[in-house]
Protein backbone atom coordinates (compact mmCIF):
# COMPACT_ATOMS: atom_id res chain seq x y z
CA UNK A 1 0.00 0.00 0.00
CA UNK A 2 1.33 3.29 -0.60
CA UNK A 3 -0.23 6.91 0.64
CA UNK A 4 1.75 8.46 -2.98
CA UNK A 5 -0.62 10.71 -5.16
CA UNK A 6 -0.51 9.26 -8.83
CA UNK A 7 1.97 10.68 -11.16
CA UNK A 8 -0.18 10.40 -13.87
CA UNK A 9 -4.24 10.50 -13.64
CA UNK A 10 -6.21 9.92 -16.57
CA UNK A 11 -9.98 10.86 -16.80
CA UNK A 12 -12.84 10.21 -18.78
CA UNK A 13 -15.15 13.01 -18.34
CA UNK A 14 -18.49 11.69 -18.99
CA UNK A 15 -22.13 12.57 -18.40
CA UNK A 16 -22.68 15.94 -19.69
CA UNK A 17 -25.22 15.57 -21.93
CA UNK A 18 -26.98 14.06 -18.78
CA UNK A 19 -26.18 16.75 -16.54
CA UNK A 20 -27.81 19.36 -18.91
CA UNK A 21 -30.86 16.98 -19.27
CA UNK A 22 -31.35 16.86 -15.70
CA UNK A 23 -31.54 20.99 -16.35
CA UNK A 24 -33.69 21.03 -18.94
CA UNK A 25 -30.64 22.66 -20.96
CA UNK A 26 -29.45 21.56 -24.29
CA UNK A 27 -26.46 19.07 -24.35
CA UNK A 28 -23.96 21.69 -25.11
CA UNK A 29 -24.75 23.83 -21.87
CA UNK A 30 -23.34 20.73 -20.04
CA UNK A 31 -19.44 20.87 -22.44
CA UNK A 32 -19.52 24.38 -21.53
CA UNK A 33 -19.69 23.28 -17.45
CA UNK A 34 -17.79 20.73 -17.99
CA UNK A 35 -14.88 22.66 -19.71
CA UNK A 36 -15.17 24.98 -15.98
CA UNK A 37 -14.62 20.92 -13.78
CA UNK A 38 -11.33 20.82 -15.85
CA UNK A 39 -10.18 23.73 -15.27
CA UNK A 40 -11.11 23.29 -11.63
CA UNK A 41 -9.50 19.77 -11.57
CA UNK A 42 -5.74 20.52 -13.33
CA UNK A 43 -5.82 23.09 -9.83
CA UNK A 44 -6.20 20.71 -7.51
CA UNK A 45 -3.76 18.12 -9.49
CA UNK A 46 -1.21 21.00 -9.31
CA UNK A 47 -1.65 21.49 -5.54
CA UNK A 48 -1.37 17.37 -5.41
CA UNK A 49 1.55 17.71 -7.20
CA UNK A 50 0.51 15.31 -9.65
CA UNK A 51 2.79 15.43 -13.05
CA UNK A 52 0.46 14.11 -15.58
CA UNK A 53 -3.27 14.98 -16.47
CA UNK A 54 -4.81 13.10 -19.33
CA UNK A 55 -8.37 14.03 -20.35
CA UNK A 56 -10.81 12.35 -23.14
CA UNK A 57 -12.45 15.52 -24.46
CA UNK A 58 -13.50 13.96 -27.89
CA UNK A 59 -13.46 10.10 -28.66
CA UNK A 60 -12.93 9.03 -32.55
CA UNK A 61 -16.21 7.45 -31.90
CA UNK A 62 -18.15 10.85 -31.00
CA UNK A 63 -17.98 11.87 -34.69
CA UNK A 64 -21.66 9.75 -34.60
CA UNK A 65 -23.62 12.29 -32.61
CA UNK A 66 -25.57 14.94 -34.16
CA UNK A 67 -23.54 17.68 -36.06
CA UNK A 68 -24.76 20.80 -33.91
CA UNK A 69 -23.15 18.40 -31.53
CA UNK A 70 -20.23 17.63 -32.94
CA UNK A 71 -19.93 21.68 -34.24
CA UNK A 72 -19.82 22.77 -30.77
CA UNK A 73 -17.38 20.52 -28.92
CA UNK A 74 -15.15 21.35 -32.15
CA UNK A 75 -16.29 25.08 -30.85
CA UNK A 76 -15.88 24.95 -27.22
CA UNK A 77 -12.21 23.26 -27.86
CA UNK A 78 -11.35 26.12 -29.93
CA UNK A 79 -12.23 28.60 -27.28
CA UNK A 80 -10.24 26.75 -24.61
CA UNK A 81 -7.27 26.99 -26.65
CA UNK A 82 -7.73 30.62 -26.95
CA UNK A 83 -8.51 31.79 -23.86
CA UNK A 84 -6.96 28.99 -21.32
CA UNK A 85 -2.99 30.45 -22.44
CA UNK A 86 -2.79 32.88 -19.79
CA UNK A 87 -3.54 30.78 -16.98
CA UNK A 88 -1.83 27.67 -18.42
CA UNK A 89 1.57 30.09 -18.31
CA UNK A 90 0.67 31.77 -15.19
CA UNK A 91 0.47 27.77 -13.49
CA UNK A 92 3.29 26.71 -15.54
CA UNK A 93 1.77 24.00 -17.05
CA UNK A 94 2.47 22.35 -20.18
CA UNK A 95 -0.09 21.56 -22.47
CA UNK A 96 -0.42 18.33 -25.10
CA UNK A 97 -2.94 16.74 -27.29
CA UNK A 98 -3.02 12.88 -28.09
CA UNK A 99 -5.45 12.11 -30.99
CA UNK A 100 -5.61 11.71 -34.80
CA UNK A 101 -5.02 14.81 -36.94
CA UNK A 102 -7.32 13.81 -39.72
CA UNK A 103 -10.81 14.65 -39.36
CA UNK A 104 -9.85 18.20 -37.22
CA UNK A 105 -9.93 21.12 -39.27
CA UNK A 106 -6.80 23.12 -39.90
CA UNK A 107 -7.30 26.73 -37.89
CA UNK A 108 -8.07 23.65 -35.07
CA UNK A 109 -4.86 22.39 -35.42
CA UNK A 110 -3.05 25.65 -36.12
CA UNK A 111 -4.87 26.83 -32.84
CA UNK A 112 -3.11 23.18 -30.42
CA UNK A 113 0.42 23.55 -31.94
CA UNK A 114 0.61 27.42 -30.95
CA UNK A 115 -0.63 26.40 -27.50
CA UNK A 116 1.45 23.23 -27.33
CA UNK A 117 4.55 25.77 -28.15
CA UNK A 118 3.76 28.73 -25.82
CA UNK A 119 3.58 25.83 -23.12
CA UNK A 120 6.50 23.55 -24.08
CA UNK A 121 9.23 25.71 -21.81
CA UNK A 122 6.35 24.91 -19.04
CA UNK A 123 8.06 22.92 -15.60
CA UNK A 124 4.45 22.44 -13.94
CA UNK A 125 1.80 19.22 -14.56
CA UNK A 126 1.68 17.69 -18.06
CA UNK A 127 -2.22 18.35 -19.28
CA UNK A 128 -2.79 16.18 -21.68
CA UNK A 129 -5.94 16.53 -23.71
CA UNK A 130 -7.37 13.13 -26.04
CA UNK A 131 -9.12 14.69 -28.63
CA UNK A 132 -9.82 13.09 -31.95
CA UNK A 133 -8.69 9.92 -29.87
CA UNK A 134 -9.05 6.45 -29.96
CA UNK A 135 -7.26 3.55 -28.14
CA UNK A 136 -7.44 1.25 -31.45
CA UNK A 137 -6.44 4.17 -33.77
CA UNK A 138 -3.26 5.17 -31.40
CA UNK A 139 -2.23 1.47 -32.25
CA UNK A 140 -3.43 1.52 -35.71
CA UNK A 141 -0.98 4.55 -36.19
CA UNK A 142 1.69 3.36 -33.80
CA UNK A 143 2.21 0.16 -36.14
CA UNK A 144 1.76 2.11 -39.50
CA UNK A 145 4.90 4.10 -38.15
CA UNK A 146 6.65 1.14 -37.28
CA UNK A 147 6.39 -0.69 -40.33
CA UNK A 148 7.20 2.63 -42.47
CA UNK A 149 10.39 3.48 -40.12
CA UNK A 150 11.57 -0.99 -41.28
CA UNK A 151 11.79 -1.35 -37.22
CA UNK A 152 13.29 -4.28 -36.94
CA UNK A 153 13.25 -5.13 -33.24
CA UNK A 154 10.11 -5.12 -31.85
CA UNK A 155 9.83 -4.94 -28.19
CA UNK A 156 7.15 -3.22 -25.89
CA UNK A 157 9.06 -0.37 -26.06
CA UNK A 158 9.19 0.30 -29.63
CA UNK A 159 5.49 0.32 -29.27
CA UNK A 160 5.85 3.05 -26.50
CA UNK A 161 7.85 5.18 -28.60
CA UNK A 162 5.33 5.62 -31.43
CA UNK A 163 2.40 6.43 -29.37
CA UNK A 164 0.88 9.98 -29.59
CA UNK A 165 2.64 11.45 -26.40
CA UNK A 166 5.48 9.82 -24.50
CA UNK A 167 4.16 9.71 -21.39
CA UNK A 168 4.71 7.89 -18.19
CA UNK A 169 1.79 5.15 -17.76
CA UNK A 170 -0.95 6.52 -15.72
CA UNK A 171 -1.59 4.70 -12.63
CA UNK A 172 -4.94 5.53 -11.85
CA UNK A 173 -7.89 6.02 -14.35
CA UNK A 174 -11.26 7.77 -13.38
CA UNK A 175 -14.64 7.64 -15.17
CA UNK A 176 -17.44 9.91 -13.64
CA UNK A 177 -21.20 9.25 -14.65
CA UNK A 178 -21.17 5.94 -13.46
CA UNK A 179 -20.81 4.28 -16.63
CA UNK A 180 -18.39 1.38 -16.29
CA UNK A 181 -16.42 0.77 -19.61
CA UNK A 182 -13.45 2.20 -21.33
CA UNK A 183 -14.86 3.72 -24.46
CA UNK A 184 -11.64 2.88 -26.28
CA UNK A 185 -9.18 5.33 -23.88
CA UNK A 186 -5.68 4.48 -23.84
CA UNK A 187 -5.67 1.13 -24.51
CA UNK A 188 -2.02 0.12 -24.30
CA UNK A 189 -1.41 2.82 -21.55
CA UNK A 190 -3.85 1.19 -18.75
CA UNK A 191 -2.36 -2.16 -18.58
CA UNK A 192 -1.79 -2.19 -14.79
CA UNK A 193 -3.99 1.05 -14.05
CA UNK A 194 -5.89 1.10 -10.60
CA UNK A 195 -9.64 1.99 -12.07
CA UNK A 196 -12.60 4.32 -10.19
CA UNK A 197 -15.91 4.85 -11.47
CA UNK A 198 -17.84 7.42 -9.54
CA UNK A 199 -21.25 8.28 -10.57
CA UNK A 200 -21.52 12.06 -10.37
CA UNK A 201 -21.66 13.36 -13.63
CA UNK A 202 -18.69 15.21 -14.80
CA UNK A 203 -20.05 18.97 -14.21
CA UNK A 204 -20.43 18.14 -11.20
CA UNK A 205 -17.52 16.43 -10.39
CA UNK A 206 -15.73 18.39 -7.55
CA UNK A 207 -12.30 18.54 -5.65
CA UNK A 208 -14.27 16.16 -3.07
CA UNK A 209 -14.98 13.55 -4.93
CA UNK A 210 -11.58 14.50 -6.66
CA UNK A 211 -9.90 13.68 -3.31
CA UNK A 212 -11.98 10.15 -2.72
CA UNK A 213 -10.56 8.95 -5.90
CA UNK A 214 -6.99 9.60 -4.73
CA UNK A 215 -7.98 8.08 -1.44
CA UNK A 216 -9.32 5.23 -2.97
CA UNK A 217 -6.11 4.31 -5.19
CA UNK A 218 -3.87 5.02 -1.81
CA UNK A 219 -5.76 2.23 -0.35
CA UNK A 220 -5.08 -0.48 -3.88
CA UNK A 221 -2.50 -3.04 -3.85
CA UNK A 222 -0.58 -2.69 -6.54
CA UNK A 223 1.04 -6.07 -8.12
CA UNK A 224 1.75 -5.83 -11.29
CA UNK A 225 1.41 -9.66 -12.10
CA UNK A 226 3.65 -10.66 -8.86
CA UNK A 227 3.52 -10.82 -5.20
CA UNK A 228 3.51 -8.64 -2.43
C1 LIG B 1 -18.82 13.54 -22.10
O1 LIG B 1 -20.16 13.74 -21.85
C2 LIG B 1 -18.25 14.53 -23.09
C3 LIG B 1 -18.05 13.98 -24.44
C4 LIG B 1 -18.17 12.73 -24.78
C5 LIG B 1 -17.65 14.92 -25.46
P1 LIG B 1 -21.28 13.11 -22.79
O2 LIG B 1 -21.58 14.08 -23.88
O3 LIG B 1 -20.91 11.75 -23.24
O4 LIG B 1 -22.51 13.06 -21.80
P2 LIG B 1 -23.53 11.86 -21.61
O5 LIG B 1 -22.73 10.63 -21.38
O6 LIG B 1 -24.34 11.80 -22.87
O7 LIG B 1 -24.34 12.26 -20.42
C1 LIG C 1 -16.22 8.67 -23.84
O1 LIG C 1 -17.51 8.99 -23.50
C2 LIG C 1 -15.58 9.80 -24.61
C3 LIG C 1 -15.35 11.03 -23.88
C4 LIG C 1 -15.58 11.24 -22.61
C5 LIG C 1 -14.77 12.10 -24.66
P1 LIG C 1 -18.75 8.57 -24.42
O2 LIG C 1 -19.95 9.10 -23.75
O3 LIG C 1 -18.51 9.00 -25.81
O4 LIG C 1 -18.68 6.97 -24.39
P2 LIG C 1 -19.83 5.89 -24.55
O5 LIG C 1 -20.54 6.23 -25.83
O6 LIG C 1 -20.73 6.03 -23.37
O7 LIG C 1 -19.11 4.59 -24.58
MG1 LIG D 1 -21.16 9.91 -22.43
Amino acid sequence: MSLRVPNHIAIIMDGNGRWAKEKGMPRTYGHKAGADTLRKILTSCGELGIKYLTVYAFSTGNWKRAKEEVDTLMFLFKTYLKNEKKLLMKNNVKFLVSGRKEGVSKDLLAEISKLEEATKGNTGITLNIAFNYGGRAELVDAIKEIVKNNEKEITEETVEKYLYNQLPDPELLIRTSGEMRISNFLLWQIAYAELYFSDVLWPDFDEAEFNRAIACYQQRHRRFGGTE
